[in-house]
Parts: structure tokens; sequence; C-alpha cells
């Protein structure tokens, strides 16, 4: 290859390159800024220790990807305000959060709550009639 061909391939690479990262900033952020707060809650109280987002995490605690469609935002502030005492130990209480920290972690749940997967966690089939035992 002439060095004024790769020249001129490099050139166009990287013009594309730096068009396609320019209309990328004019997308709307994904997340809100209290969303991003919750993550970091999320984060600094190590929550996946105990407990799976998308399937990943610990197993401690239940998944919490699609927590906001079973609880509602106050049933999340009344646990995390007054958090109860958690399996195995029965000793331990759950993590408590200030009010500020639930209503950034609910955003998160939210947040989460809106990705699409699929169907998944799949629900347990339901039988009805026939001779399964
Ligand atoms: C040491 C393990 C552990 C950690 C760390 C932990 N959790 Fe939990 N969490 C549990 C267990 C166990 C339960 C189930 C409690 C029960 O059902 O009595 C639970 C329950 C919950 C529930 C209620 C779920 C439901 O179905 O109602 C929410 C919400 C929750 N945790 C969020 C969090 C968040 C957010 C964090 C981080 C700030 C966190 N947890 C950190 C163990 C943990």
């Amino acid at each position: 290859m002439k060095l004024r061909t790769f020249i001129l391939i490099s050139l166009s690479s990287f013009a594309l390159f730096a068009w396609v990262v320019k209309s990328s900033w004019a997308l709307d952020a994904p997340m809100s800024e209290e969303a991003v707060a919750g993550k970091e809650v999320w984060q600094r109280y190590n929550c996946v220790s105990c407990h799976t987002l998308f399937g990943n995490g610990g197993y401690v605690g239940g998944d919490l990807t699609q927590i906001t469609a079973r609880r509602s935002p106050e049933q999340l502030s009344d646990f995390f305000s007054n958090p109860p005492v958690i399996p195995p130990h029965q000793k331990e209480t759950h993590v408590a959060l200030t009010e500020e920290e639930t209503q950034a972690m609910t955003a998160y749940f939210d947040y989460l709550n809106t990705i699409p997967t699929l169907g998944w966690p799949p629900q347990p089939r339901v039988l009805e009639g026939g001779d399964a035992p």
C-alpha cells in the first residue's frame, strides 16, 4: 500500500470515528442523575454481595431487577428506614438507608425495571388439569 493511500484511509477512519463520538453526545442520558446516585448507593453498600441484578450477584437476598414492579416506593421506604432482621443468623438487621439514599435507590430500581428482559426471570409454571402429581 502506498503511504498516501494509507494516510488517506487513516484520516477518513479518524474522521468517521470523531463524527460517531460527536453524534453520540447528542443522545439522551440513559439514566437520570438520581438513578446514577442510586447506583452509587448500590455500590457503596455492596448490595450485590447478597442480591442479584439480572441474575448476577449473591444469592442470600432475592433478585432486585424488577423490585419496583412488586414493591411501592412507600414499601421500600418503610423497609430501608425500619429494616428487618435477616436470615441466616437472625441477629443482623438488613442494611438501613437514609431517606435520600432510599429515593436514589428507588430511582435506580425504577430505571432497571424499564430494561427489557424478554420474560426473564421465568415465572413458575402453573399446571392446570391433567394427571400431573
Ligand atoms: C448481608 C446480605 C444483604 C445485603 C448486604 C443487602 N441485603 Fe437486601 N436483603 C437481604 C435478605 C436476606 C433479604 C430478605 C429479607 C426478608 O425477606 O426478610 C433482603 C431483602 C431486601 C429487599 C426486600 C425485597 C422484597 O422482596 O421485598 C430489598 C428492597 C433489599 N433487600 C435491598 C437491598 C439494598 C438496596 C441493599 C444495599 C443497600 C441490600 N439489600 C443489601 C440481604 C442483604
